[in-house]
């Protein structure tokens, strides 16, 4: 439709390789909105007639429930919709729809109004994963388990705190994103090609109609920057890094080795061939699918970074993996909270665990330096003791007073103490004595579980407004249009 100069049609396979018509269809009805707002804003300037406008509108209308047809011969989805458009709605009318824009400012409109709806779409997931984690927290709060550093045992903590700390990860991706969004929501429309229009266009106009907070001014800027789409897979490829490695400690935990948890029989599958095994390969495919997303962020800024100022093509190439991008990161939420929902959790296995180490090591040092004694001093009693239990096989409750006033000689200190520190010193007795903010004691619990609440609940009511106030605006577009072709 658009080839006015130009003397021949594509062929076939020419026509396969420049279309992306096939990943237009994740913005037609995007398209669509956008394309009545223009009309609505063009009927309101006076450019074109209400005849016009209610054609035009109507063949828009109508093209909701399209089934595009893909092998159509149209470049894209806006050349498509246009053609649809002139079909229904004859030259006379439907030909003057594209007045004063361009397929440039209209696919940035396209991208950054599906992107808004799927960080909306995320942030959503994001607090319903947060819950299950705090609700998981809750029943975890009393859960003795191994904290790991370097994957070796470090100190003695509780379950909840991990899931906790999770939680907290994924609030920051959440934060991250709610800002993005007000990057994203801003109307490129009307920008034309890259220099504006001569036609009285009202771009503050459709940018209201459409919910935007505001416009993207300089219309080079609005029709040729992508950095808004790097922005977003950016921070989802930061939130998938995150689900990844939660995915991993899952995968390690539900090993026979370490028996921490086990998976529900419907995040796991089976093997072809080893009728005993249960393989945890949907967690496997986040780690897996991470990659992907991060590849996603390598093409888009690769394919930004070369490109001279104003449109190209290249940009057509980005879509696809936005759309992957989005995908991924909601199915990964959606699994990991119906994981969390349905985990079998070993409390027994994860308590024996940190029997069988020396994790109350730094406790005993503690103690020790709440009795005068310096911490680099008090460590290398600890370490001593450690290194004694260690070589004779035993915990450090079994050393004997022999045993004690070697190390008690060596460091000055009085063998009495040491032994009453060991004595008094356990798992459940260090847990209880950590009380610092933030901790894995057991009050810090209570105390973050309650606050991660308020959180959840504070910010579900921000994204439920945010979400709303963009429903309530395309309500408001769809009355006017109604009114216009009633
Ligand atoms: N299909 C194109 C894209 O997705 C639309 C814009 C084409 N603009 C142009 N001047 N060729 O980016």
């Amino acid at each position: 439709m658009y080839r006015s100069r130009l003397g021949s049609d594509l062929s076939d396979v020419t026509l396969d390789y420049v279309s992306s018509i096939n990943e237009d269809l994740q913005i037609a009805l995007y398209d669509i909105l956008g394309s009545e707002a223009h009309t609505l804003m063009l009927y309101e300037q006076q450019i074109i007639t209400k005849n016009d406008a209610k054609k035009i509108i109507s063949a828009l209308e109508s093209l909701k429930n399209e089934k595009f047809d893909i092998l159509s011969g149209a470049e894209d989805i806006h050349e498509l919709i246009e053609t649809l458009v002139i079909k229904k709605a004859g030259m006379a009318s439907g030909g003057k729809m594209h007045t004063a824009r361009s397929r440039n400012d209209q696919v940035a409109l396209d991208i950054r109004m599906k992107i808004r709806d799927d960080i909306n779409i995320v942030c959503n997931s994001l607090l319903d994963t947060i819950e299950a984690l705090v609700s998981l927290a809750k029943n975890h709060q009393k859960t003795i388990m191994p904290l790991y550093t370097h994957l070796q045992q470090a100190q003695v903590g509780l379950f909840s705190h991990y899931l906790l700390a999770q939680a907290d990860v994924l609030f920051r991706d959440f934060d991250r994103l709610y800002t993005t969004f007000s990057h994203v929501n801003q109307s490129p429309l009307g920008a034309g090609p890259v220099g504006g229009t001569s036609i009285a266009i009202d771009r503050h106009s459709t940018a209201k109609m459409l919910g935007f907070d505001s416009v993207i001014e300089n219309s080079l800027d609005a029709t040729s920057t992508r950095d808004f789409v790097a922005e977003y897979v950016a921070m989802i490829a930061i939130l998938m890094t995150n689900l990844s490695r939660i995915s991993e400690d899952f995968v390690i935990w539900s090993t026979s080795e370490f028996s921490f948890i086990e998976l529900s029989d419907e995040f796991t599958s089976p093997s072809s061939v080893m009728p005993q095994k249960k393989n945890p390969d949907i967690l496997e495919l986040t780690r897996g699918k991470t990659s992907e997303v991060i590849g996603n962020l390598t093409a888009i800024l690769t394919t930004i970074k070369g490109l001279a100022s104003g449109y190209g093509r290249d940009l057509q190439q980005i879509k696809s993996s936005i759309w992957s991008t989005s995908k991924i990161s909601i199915s990964a939420l959606l699994i990991l909270k119906s994981i969390l929902l349905t985990l079998h959790v070993n409390e027994k296995e994860m308590k024996k665990a940190t029997e069988s180490s020396y994790l109350i090591a730094l406790d005993i040092a503690e103690k020790l330096v709440q009795n005068e004694i310096p911490f680099r001093t008090s460590h290398k009693i600890t370490g001593a003791l450690v290194q004694l239990a260690h070589k004779s096989n035993k915990s450090l409750i079994k050393l004997n007073m022999k045993e004690i006033i070697t190390i008690a000689k060596e460091t000055k200190t009085n063998p009495d103490l040491i032994m009453k520190i060991i004595q008094s010193t356990t798992i459940t007795s260090s847990l209880k004595e950590r009380k610092s903010f933030g901790s894995s004691g057991y009050d810090e619990q209570k105390r973050m579980i309650e606050d991660r609440t308020k959180k959840i609940n504070s910010y579900r009511i921000n994204i439920t407004k945010r979400n709303n106030d963009i429903l309530k605006v395309l309500d408001h577009l769809s009355d006017k249009i109604n009114e216009l072709i009633k």
